[in-house]
């Protein structure tokens, strides 16, 4: 049979999945894992237990998503929101999809606009439910952003979608910016993943009581050291949440991440104490980087910070293929859109004696 005959024909634009560096990392431990801003803490010890003690109800399904009273009520008390107003998914990706899916009216005419740049994982699932990507550039800085996104939109625009703070640069778009780009008019989508280590007061999160074209993503894979368990969850009008629920399969959020989800929620003192610690490391880490000649780390609110190598007479390809020999598997963004060729990488902020030990090679290869 071919294949190529009888599939979704915009496919062929898509590469296939590039996620061996983490097979790499599972089937060598000793690999300290900085390139995909997970947490390298494990989750917090009541977590744990919440998920053991709900191992032997694995029989039963879960609570289906729409109603996980208890759960979405939580997030909504979290974010200051209300229970109607949050949706949950596996992973904060899965509702992305959701979201591209529900809101896609006319394949190859609807039009997204992304900045650059962004987290890569939003292209290609665009690409796929047929959806015209425009580009808002942010070179002029992230106070003009709002700016750029209104240069980019056409009548064709149905949602602009970023990341703040921005993965891969940590910085964050003022609120006034976003408040801009809500007075279009178009729908919003902030994608708040690393909110956790954020300064307070960064979230946007409760604007979706007044703006009703404003969309919050939210995940348990970053600062609640969840990445896999698959948890994420949605902060928008009822209306688009009804929606969005019908659009999915039934029982998408498995009982262990609701155990979890729930058991965060419930003990946010011990997950905040891991927010500080990773802030705390990531502020060394920023710090000592901007000591190696040449470096200029950029100032991140996320778990990770984004280092522009190019003054070091050093590539950013030189560097990671010097860590990952030193054990240490970083982000390289060599071919980024909106960044100079192999001036940029990424390190996810790990342990603190981890960032330690990871500096003092980064400092020994720049002054070999
Ligand atoms: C901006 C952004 N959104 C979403 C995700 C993925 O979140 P999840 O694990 O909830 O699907 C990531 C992961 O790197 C991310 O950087």
């Amino acid at each position: 049979m071919n294949f190529k005959e009888i599939v979704n024909p915009r496919l062929f634009d898509i590469p296939d999945y590039d996620q061996i560096h983490v097979t790499q990392c599972w089937q060598d431990p000793s690999i300290r894992r900085e390139m995909s801003n997970e947490s390298n803490y494990a989750p917090i010890p009541a977590v744990q237990e919440a998920i053991r003690n709900i191992a032997d109800k694995a029989n039963y399904y879960a609570e289906d998503a729409t109603y996980a009273v208890s759960l979405r009520k939580k997030l909504a008390d979290y974010c200051s929101v209300k229970t109607e107003n949050v949706a949950l998914g596996n992973g904060s990706i899965e509702l992305l999809d959701l979201l591209f899916q529900v809101l896609m009216a006319a394949p190859d005419k609807d039009e997204a606009i992304l900045v650059q740049p962004d987290y890569s994982a939003y292209v290609p699932r665009l690409k796929y439910f047929g959806w015209k990507i425009n580009y808002a550039q942010l070179s002029a800085g992230l106070d003009k952003a709002a700016e750029q996104v209104m240069a980019a939109i056409s009548e064709n625009t149905k949602f602009v979608l970023l990341s703040r703070p921005n993965n891969p640069m940590g910085t964050v778009m003022p609120r006034e910016e976003i408040a801009r780009m809500l007075e279009t008019g178009k729908l919003i989508i902030v994608d708040e993943a690393y909110i956790e280590m954020a300064d307070a007061g960064t979230s946007v999160s409760e604007w979706v009581n007044k703006y009703d074209n404003l969309i919050v993503m939210r995940t348990f894979s970053k600062g609640f050291c969840l990445a896999g368990i698959r948890l994420g969850y949605m902060l928008a009008n009822p209306e688009l949440i009804r929606f969005i629920n019908r659009s999915r399969h039934i029982f998408n959020v498995n009982l262990a991440a609701m155990a979890a989800g729930e058991a965060c929620m419930d003990n946010l003192n011990d997950c905040r104490k891991i927010f500080k610690k990773l802030v705390d490391t990531r502020e060394w880490l920023t710090a000592e980087l901007a000591k190696i000649p040449g470096f200029r780390p950029i100032p991140s609110q996320a778990n990770f910070v984004m280092v522009d190598v190019k003054e070091s007479g050093k590539t950013a390809t030189q560097c990671v293929d010097y860590l990952l020999e030193m054990g240490f598997f970083v982000r390289s963004f060599a071919k980024k859109a909106g960044l100079e060729p192999d001036t940029h990488f990424r390190i996810s902020v790990g342990l603190q004696e981890d960032m330690e030990e990871l500096v003092a090679h980064l400092k020994d290869f720049v002054e070999k």
